[in-house]
């Protein structure tokens, strides 16, 4: 029998009717597209390296399979997981964590979730520094909770930096959360300690939450990198999400971790036994050897993202219409194409559009992340070859300059 008409199709909750999807994503789709017809495509879109998880750690998944390692695991990870993640938290941050203190989710996104899904009430306000990595501000809006954007300070030559005043003016009666990406996606700034310690002495003073998510703590170029964890008080007002992704190469393992004090880090796990049950038991073994095996792979994938990000830096510099400056970490780099936008009366997506078409490169607007501060700005992503990161910037460059050319005459 036919109903009249759907309760799937009309019982859906607005908020879900409103979410955004990652746009990252859909650029991928299309370029894939554009691929299959033939376009030497060159993607600057993917948030992942492009170096094959490492042999040891492929070689422990595949033991774990031969021993039938398959079934369901305890919901927070098996013990040795735990370990492994409080020990190398510890033995980097000197934080103290204990293994009870770790629950392993799903990749970190799924980690995000749990925090967000565990404290953000209808009507709760989450400060999220803009631009920013699109999960937070849409879990939360799904919650319906209120994402409140505190724009990043931008200036062309130093890059991004976090005024931690202006997120103190944003803080209301109904603020519940703020949101820290270290290093930062998407524009690959490394916040500097001062800024942490001030962040984190802010949520202190104001009792809030700072869901800290630092999946890019091994993708640091320059600087100093100041984890949240080293400040010993961490268990009173931080979340803290990380994972095997990026740091290992291991995204479609998916593999994270949340870091919460031990006697709420039981109760959320009540939530994550009704959504997930684990983690993949098999990426989970695989885990523990990526952190207790050699690092050597980990620190030559690095190296070799210093190289990409210095030349994406230096090769940039000579595109007219972009003004660029020098990321400290992750693998992003978010320059302004401000003045190219305003000489040919483009948006960044009509000018994402614009290359990927006609010169088959992928860039990404920075209005997906996720709404107005990256209006003038596209992001790229350098998790590809020194020769891609040339021939698409020589491609990106070719296609600016036409552009230029064509409103000058
Ligand atoms: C800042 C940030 N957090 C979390 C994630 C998600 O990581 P995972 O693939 O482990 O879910 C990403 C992936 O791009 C990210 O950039």
């Amino acid at each position: 029998m036919v109903m009249a008409s759907s309760p799937v199709l009309h019982g859906l909750r607005g908020v879900i009717e409103g979410l955004r999807g990652e746009a990252g994503f859909l650029y991928i789709a299309k370029a894939r597209e554009l691929a299959r017809r033939g376009v030497e495509v060159i993607s600057f879109g993917v948030g992942q390296p492009d170096i094959p998880t490492f042999d040891h750690i492929v070689e422990e998944a595949k033991r774990a399979l031969d021993e039938r390692f398959t079934g369901y695991t305890e919901t927070a990870g098996i013990v040795e997981l735990r370990e492994a993640i409080a020990d190398y938290l510890n033995e980097r941050y000197d934080a103290s964590v204990r293994a009870d203190e770790v629950i392993v989710t799903t990749g970190a996104k799924t980690a995000i979730y749990l925090a967000l899904a565990s404290f953000l009430n209808p009507g709760d306000e989450i400060i999220v520094p803009e631009p920013s990595y699109p999960a937070y501000p849409e879990v939360a809006r799904s919650l319906g909770a209120r994402p409140v954007y505190v724009p990043l300070k931008w200036s062309p030559g130093s890059g991004f930096s976090l005024d931690v005043a202006s997120v103190e003016e944003k803080v209301s009666p109904r603020t519940k959360m703020v949101v820290l990406t270290n290093p930062h996606n998407p524009t690959g700034a490394v916040f500097s300690p001062r800024q942490v310690d001030e962040l984190l002495d802010l949520a202190r003073r104001r009792g809030l939450i700072i869901l800290a998510d630092e999946i890019y703590d091994n993708f640091v170029y320059e600087g100093e990198f100041k984890s949240v964890l080293t400040h010993s008080d961490w268990r009173d007002y931080v979340l803290y999400v990380n994972g095997h992704s990026k740091t290992f190469s291991m995204t479609g393992w998916r593999l994270g971790y949340l870091v919460v004090r031990s006697d709420v880090a039981r109760k959320l796990t009540r939530l994550a036994v009704n959504i997930y049950s684990c983690a993949p038991s098999i990426s989970q073994r695989a885990g523990v050897a990526a952190l207790k095996g050699s690092w050597e792979p980990v620190r030559k994938m690095i190296e070799e993202f210093r190289r990409r990000r210095n030349v994406i830096v230096e090769e940039l510099a000579r595109i007219p219409g972009v003004e660029s400056y020098r990321p400290q970490g992750a693998f992003y780099i978010f320059p302004s194409v401000e003045k190219l936008l305003r000489e040919t009366g483009m948006t960044s997506e009509q000018l994402v559009e614009h290359i990927l078409y006609n010169k088959g490169v992928v860039m990404l607007p920075g209005t997906v992340f996720p709404e107005t501060a990256g209006k003038n700005h596209v992001r790229l992503s350098y998790a590809i070859s020194v020769d891609k990161i040339r021939k698409g910037l020589a491609r990106i460059k070719e296609g600016f300059e036409e552009l230029l050319t064509k409103t000058r005459k």
